[in-house]
């Protein structure tokens, strides 16, 4: 990753810690997340929350274009993300077997995995790119941190 990339997430770390601090409501945080790394990063073309509910996964708070409300269950890289439990970096969308195409604009994705705070898994943030190749092992850890913001 680029250093002004890491500058970037350091930055937008800051000003989340200072922006979530004013609700605990979980929605509003996901929402506020949303907001930010959708209009500051480079290449995120949508931004967005998958929830678990009953054992299916459902579109939340996102920016970016109309997205699929229900995902397959067990396909996809959202899914892979709550099975793995941990973050799926994909360079080129076409090359993952099971992607679910919301947008054939998308080319490269990123999944973290969100806990409560017993730890359990309750959702993914997913970020497409219309840049093939946009995420790397940075951008997880980066984005890790971002996630953990919101149970603080
Ligand atoms: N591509 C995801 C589906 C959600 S959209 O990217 C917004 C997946 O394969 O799970």
């Amino acid at each position: 990753m680029s250093e002004k990339k890491l500058a970037r997430y350091t930055r937008i770390q800051l000003q989340l810690k200072d922006l979530l601090c004013k609700s605990d409501d979980l929605l509003s945080r996901m929402a506020t997340i949303n907001a930010v790394l959708y209009h500051k990063m480079d290449g995120f073309f949508w931004v967005g929350f998958y929830l678990l509910k009953d054992g299916r996964l459902l579109v939340g708070p996102y920016q970016g274009p109309l997205a699929c409300l229900e995902l397959s269950k067990s396909k996809g890289v959202c899914w892979e993300g709550i099975n793995l439990g941990k973050p799926v970096v994909v360079p080129d969308v076409h090359e993952f077997p099971g992607h679910i195409a919301c947008d054939a604009r998308s080319k490269s994705e990123i999944v973290i995995p969100v806990r409560d705070n017993s730890n359990t898994i309750i959702g993914v943030l997913d970020i497409d790119s219309n840049l093939k190749n946009n995420f790397d092992n940075m951008d997880a850890e980066q984005l890790v941190k971002i996630i953990t913001l919101l149970i603080e």
